[in-house]
């Protein structure tokens, strides 16, 4: 809760206008004039295509995750590419000091150092000096320490990021000048902040990951100019943020192909993405039984489970499970369900469902055990072959329910696939 002084109500308050408005022309649609405007690229090719691509000028993007995922190292390496291509940049710290952001810099790259850079946190400060040096593309990290001293709250209080962000946005639309907006969200997005901007901004951009791990994916939210679908994966190297171009090649090497290991064939958007789904199966010493999921919605990690039981014969009852997406990256799509499912049959019964490539899978289940078709699956299955995935299970006439997907474990023990895995022979089997 935050109190708001509110201002007095001017007099006549009761009648339905005041008068004295001008009434307005409303135009059809089609003669609204808008000219095309041309949109800045960063250079970075996975942020550009988050973006519907590139920076459209004049727009407000606000960029929230959590601190330490590389929101300033990946905004930093935008201007610098914008700065390269002769584009009037400006970084605005109000988070580290200028020497600090220089050492981030060194390590990105001689264009780097050509970014210029204000560290202040006082709002009127920063305004006027994006009304001097009228940058194309400024940085504002991060909207939460901007302050407004003609404000009661403290930085990063709701009324205070309201305001900052609404200033910013006022000079930013009238002055054509592209603003990114950094912010940060905690894991339970408790700071206040992103949240209150979202209504506010063009264009609000995710940044997820664990931060021990290298995989990063920055994907959309809100776009008033691009679709919401788009996600980027990035990786931290020594040297900055590295675009992974080709991510299903990546994550398909990867893949281990041992029981509990299945390839996903998923869509991120408009592209089809290969990940590993992983699941273990172990004897549990709690009541309730661990249930744990990383990279997937709990909840459907729990459905999953209970269709697996009801409907395919495998009751993990007290057993504890868990279900990761290797590399750290999230899917979220009920195209997941079937490569969980198998995933975690094949963990169970210590069958690997590989052979010398990994099993694919996507496919939604239904509650009664059905299997449902998800979108794309041309382009799923052309993902899959373009790495050499053959052996793919999918939806179709031949596999319409989860127990006809489940007998793929029964042909990799008549194969001869998994000897080893035979051996190994969980106790769920
Ligand atoms: P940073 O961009 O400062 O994160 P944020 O602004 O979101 O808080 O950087 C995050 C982490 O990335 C930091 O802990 C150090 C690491 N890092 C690298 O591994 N390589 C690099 O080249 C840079 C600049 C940072
Ligand atoms: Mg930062």
């Amino acid at each position: 809760m935050t109190e708001e002084k509110r201002v007095a109500a001017p007099a006549g308050r009761s009648a339905p206008t005041r008068g004295g408005g001008r009434a307005l022309a409303p135009v059809r649609l089609g003669q609204v004039e808008a000219p095309r405007v041309e949109r800045l690229r960063t250079g970075i090719g996975e942020f550009d295509r988050v973006l519907g691509g590139g920076v459209v000028p004049g727009s407000l993007v606000l960029i929230g995750g959590a601190p330490g995922i590389g929101k300033s190292t990946l905004t930093t390496a935008a201007l610098a590419n914008l700065a390269a291509a002769g584009r009037r940049v400006l970084y605005i710290s109000g988070e580290e000091s200028a020497a600090q952001v220089k050492l981030r810099a060194e390590r990105l790259g001689p264009h780097a150092l050509e970014v210029p850079i204000v560290a202040d946190t006082d709002l009127e400060a920063v305004l006027a000096t994006l009304e001097t040096e009228r940058p194309d593309v400024c940085v504002v990290d991060s909207v939460q320490v901007l302050y407004d001293p003609g404000l009661t709250g403290a930085p990063g209080s709701v009324s205070q990021v309201r305001e900052v962000a609404g200033r910013l946005m006022r000079v930013a639309k009238s002055r054509g000048i592209a603003t990114l907006l950094v912010g940060h969200v905690t894991k339970e997005g408790s700071l206040a902040g992103p949240r209150v901007l979202e209504h506010l901004v063009d264009c609000v951009l995710s940044f997820e990951g664990e931060r021990e791990r290298t995989y990063r994916t920055l994907r959309a939210l809100k776009n008033r100019f691009g679709s919401t679908n788009e996600v980027g994966v990035f990786e931290m190297h020594e040297e900055g943020l590295v675009e992974v171009e080709d991510a299903s090649a990546r994550f398909v090497t990867e893949a281990t192909r041992a029981p509990g290991s299945v390839v996903l064939c998923a869509m991120e958007g408009s592209r089809p993405l290969l990940v590993e789904v992983q699941a273990l199966v172990a004897p549990g010493e709690l009541v309730p039984p661990r249930r744990v999921a990383n990279g997937v919605d709990r909840n459907r990690l729990a459905l999953v489970l209970a269709v697996l039981a009801r409907h395919g014969g495998f009751s993990l009852g007290s057993a504890d499970v868990f279900v990761s997406v290797a590399g750290g990256v999230r899917v979220d799509e009920p195209g997941a369900d079937l490569a969980i499912a198998l995933a975690l049959a094949s963990a169970a019964k210590g069958i690997s469902v590989g052979s010398d490539k990994p099993l694919a899978a996507f496919g939604e289940l239904g509650l009664t055990g059905e299997l449902r078709h998800v979108a794309h699956a041309d382009r799923r299955v052309a993902e899959a072959r373009k790495f050499g995935l053959e052996r793919i299970v999918q939806p179709g006439e031949r596999v319409g329910t989860l127990r006809a997907a489940l007998a793929v474990l029964n042909s990799s023990i008549e194969g001869g696939a998994a000897a080893a895995g035979k051996a190994a022979d969980a106790q769920a089997a």
